[in-house]
């Protein structure tokens, strides 16, 4: 098939290399020329383990284009992967959304037998809501019946992305009409999982529900650390009881210094706006968010018990990026303490295997350096993203503070864990 992909980032780069894999043509279309270049020299525009050797593999597939127009006409089949960021009170922002069915909505006035599929993560109602409208008015077409629409919310976890597109734990496949819903099958047939059919807003719901409940599982299990940590009790230990269980299961339950990336806090964020919007009080995804924005500072509590007067002194931090395997740094929880770091007075060393470049347009001012290993020159350590690398560093001598629970650091002088 002639499947166009609008958006290249994480998402959108990653759907379209794997579907040029399975064999389709992919034109994917960016705003941004340098992904656009990137791509088509093969390399992609995101850090993610085996990307770039499958851009390469299937040069021959796909081509990236900032025309919009040209990519859409030129297929059958449109994903919108654009991103759907927070606004300033938490509910999504649908800018790019907007604009992208528009223009796919000026193209399929002319075009015939048309699917278009909404991937990036948006809340119920909005497929059929706001881009269904927006197509219809600018095509001057009827949805579902003279250009298919869908919806097919995407579950990747970076650092895994690939793994995650050709063996996930489902597909899920939101449509209300026969040909959107065959073309998705058709599409997802080579994919060896449970595919589940429904409709648009529960494909939609089911997206923010996953992440909620991640989200809540983490702040579920860094509560329970905090308590366990003033009693003494290893947390570490309690979860793999706890998940032994199979009606608990025991992924996530990684006690720490909280969630990040461009997924858990902006989705549920959005979703307690859109829960205050009809009406409900949603206590338990706001508790989620609260205790996810006050884990990264107890590192600073613990750091400041040992190391009082952080004035002058040189912090390092091991880690930028919010989950290790990524260069991705949205919502890292090294943000908060970095902030804080700086406030206080303290001159910052950072390294990050991967992460350091997004981070550097973030915060010029801090210092980086080459390896992990010179991080450790500093008066004292946190660590911050749980990167393989750092389980092997010499931590002997120095002051760590543990946000990620990389064991090799308990050779420290002085050791603690947020909540261990
Ligand atoms: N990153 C993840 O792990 C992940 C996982 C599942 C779902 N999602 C969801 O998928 C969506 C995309 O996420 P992402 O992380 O890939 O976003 P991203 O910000 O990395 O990439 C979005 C891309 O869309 C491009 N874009 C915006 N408007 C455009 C337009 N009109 N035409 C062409 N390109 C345009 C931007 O330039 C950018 O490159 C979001 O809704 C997100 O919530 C993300």
């Amino acid at each position: 098939m002639k499947i166009s992909v609008i958006g290249c980032g994480y998402v959108g780069c990653v759907t379209g290399a794997c579907f040029a894999d399975l064999g389709h043509d992919v034109v994917f279309v960016d705003l941004d020329p340098g992904k656009i270049i990137a791509i088509n020299a093969g390399k992609a525009p995101i850090y993610e383990p085996g990307l770039d050797e499958l851009l390469q593999k299937n040069s021959s597939k796909l081509v990236a284009t900032d025309d919009l127009a040209d990519a859409v006409s030129r297929t059958e089949i449109t994903f919108i992967c654009v991103g759907t960021p927070s606004k300033q009170d938490g509910s999504i922002d649908l800018t790019y959304v907007r604009s992208a069915a528009a223009e796919i909505g000026r193209v399929l006035k002319e075009k015939q037998d048309h699917t278009v599929i909404v991937k990036s993560t948006v809340l119920p109602g909005t497929t059929e809501g706001v881009v269904l409208p927006i197509l219809e008015t600018e095509s001057g077409k009827r949805a579902f019946i003279e250009f298919g629409l869908a919806s097919n919310p995407e579950f990747l976890r970076e650092g895994s992305a690939l793994t995650d597109f050709f063996t996930p734990d489902r597909i899920i496949i939101g449509a209300s009409d026969d040909r959107s819903r065959r073309l998705l099958e058709e599409l997802c047939s080579p994919i060896d999982c449970p595919k589940m059919i429904t409709a648009i807003p529960v494909a939609e719901m089911i997206k923010y529900v996953s992440n909620a409940f991640l989200a809540t599982k983490i702040s579920f299990a860094n509560e329970i650390g905090n308590i366990c940590k003033q009693m003494g009790i290893d947390t570490a230990e309690v979860f793999r009881g706890v998940g032994m269980d199979h009606r608990i299961n025991p992924a996530f339950f990684q006690s720490g210094i909280g969630f990040g990336g461009s997924c858990f806090p902006k989705d549920v964020r959005a979703l307690i706006a859109k829960a205050e919007e009809v009406g409900v009080e949603p206590k338990i995804l706001k508790d989620v968010i609260e205790v996810n924005e006050e884990q990264p500072l107890k590192l600073l509590e613990l750091l400041t018990a040992h190391l009082p007067d952080l004035d002058r002194k040189t912090i390092g931090l091991l880690g930028l990026a919010f989950k290790p395997n990524t260069d991705d740094i949205r919502e890292s929880r090294a943000i908060p303490i970095v902030e804080t770091l700086l406030r206080k007075g303290a001159t910052v060393l950072a390294y990050d295997p991967m992460a350091m470049g997004n981070f550097r347009k973030l915060y010029p001012q801090i210092n980086y350096v080459p390896t992990a290993v010179d991080v450790l020159a500093a008066d004292a350590v946190l660590i911050t993203t749980e990167w393989k690398e750092f389980e092997s560093l010499s931590y002997s001598g120095k002051i760590v503070i543990d946000g990620r629970r990389i064991e090799r650091a308990r050779n420290g002088s002085i050791y603690d864990g947020v909540c261990w």
